[in-house]
């Protein structure tokens, strides 16, 4: 296969997304999902996706939360995914087929143009909530996603967003230099591309400005020791990021040869300990 996930047969080109659309983080995301799921499923019943829920997952990836969606919400529910990657949105419809997943179909668009991606995939049914996790930290235009996102739901429905705050507090201990670097050189390349690694920071405020009520946040910091399940999260990503801003220009080699070294190090050391970057939930209403 291509470096580029899926096929999904569209012949638009392939965005500049900074993590990339290859095999690699196609399977990044699915473990990061295994890993964050049950955060998901949480924040989804506190606001009420249940049977029957019509659900849009803004930004949704390969489909691994929409997956899960369509089956929460059964076959009298119905749940779309939009997202740039025409690459990931193909995985999406093919495992959906593979699946069984009726209800569940991807569209690929601009989620800054909701909109406009919704109307070209034949979508004019508002919806009962919209789902958006770890797509906002990295647009240009986070007000048109939340513009788009509040104007797409029913009276009444509700909004639930996972995404990040105060990133540079994720850490290695012991401190080492290598990942201060490495946190620094990752912020800067998600800016370089319009992204905001605390974008979460301005998103409650832009509800408001639309039109959302914020009913509900909350922070969800995780720490992981080595053998436990949620070390694997940042470990794998810097393994995969790390080169991937050594390409960019963000990081010399010998920076990412550091930085691997001492993740090997930390394994080795009682007592390490990892924290990964704070995920904040919020669920907002559409009066
Ligand atoms: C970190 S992944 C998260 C995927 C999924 N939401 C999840 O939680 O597994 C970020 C996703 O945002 C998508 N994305 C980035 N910019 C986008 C845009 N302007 N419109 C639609 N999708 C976008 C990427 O293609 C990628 O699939």
């Amino acid at each position: 296969m291509s470096d580029q996930a899926g096929s999904a047969g569209a012949t638009r080109h392939e965005p500049e997304y900074v993590l990339g659309t290859g095999r690699d983080e196609l399977e990044r995301l699915g473990h990061q999902h295994r890993l964050w799921s049950d955060a998901a499923h949480e924040a989804w019943l506190r606001a009420g996706i249940g049977a029957g829920a019509r659900v849009l997952d803004a930004g949704c990836g390969p489909g691994y939360a929409a997956f899960d969606l369509a089956q929460l919400v059964t076959g009298s529910g119905s749940v779309v995914g939009v997202d740039e990657s025409a690459g990931f949105v193909g995985y999406l419809n093919e495992q959906a087929s593979r699946r069984g997943l009726g209800n569940l179909r991807g569209i690929a668009g601009d989620a800054q143009r909701l909109g406009a991606a919704l109307a070209q995939g034949g979508q004019a049914e508002p919806f009962d909530a919209v789902w958006t996790r770890w797509v906002l930290c990295f647009v240009p235009d986070p007000e048109a996603v939340v513009a788009g996102m509040g104007a797409c739901l029913r009276a009444g429905g509700r909004l639930v967003v996972h995404d990040y705050f105060n990133y540079r507090s994720m850490a290695m201990a012991p401190r080492t230099r290598s990942w201060e670097r490495v946190v620094e050189a990752t912020m800067a390349s998600w800016r370089s591309r319009g992204g905001d690694p605390d974008v979460m920071g301005r998103v409650p405020a832009l509800c408001h400005k639309h039109g959302l009520r914020v009913r509900h946040m909350r922070v969800i910091q995780r720490m992981a020791r080595w053998g436990e399940p949620m070390w694997h999260w940042p470990d794998q990503w810097w393994r995969t990021f790390a080169p991937k801003l050594v390409a960019m220009g963000f990081l010399a080699q010998a920076e990412c040869d550091e930085l691997i070294g001492d993740l090997d190090e930390a394994r080795r050391t009682p007592g390490s300990f990892l924290v990964p970057p704070p995920v904040y939930e919020m669920i907002a209403e559409k009066p």
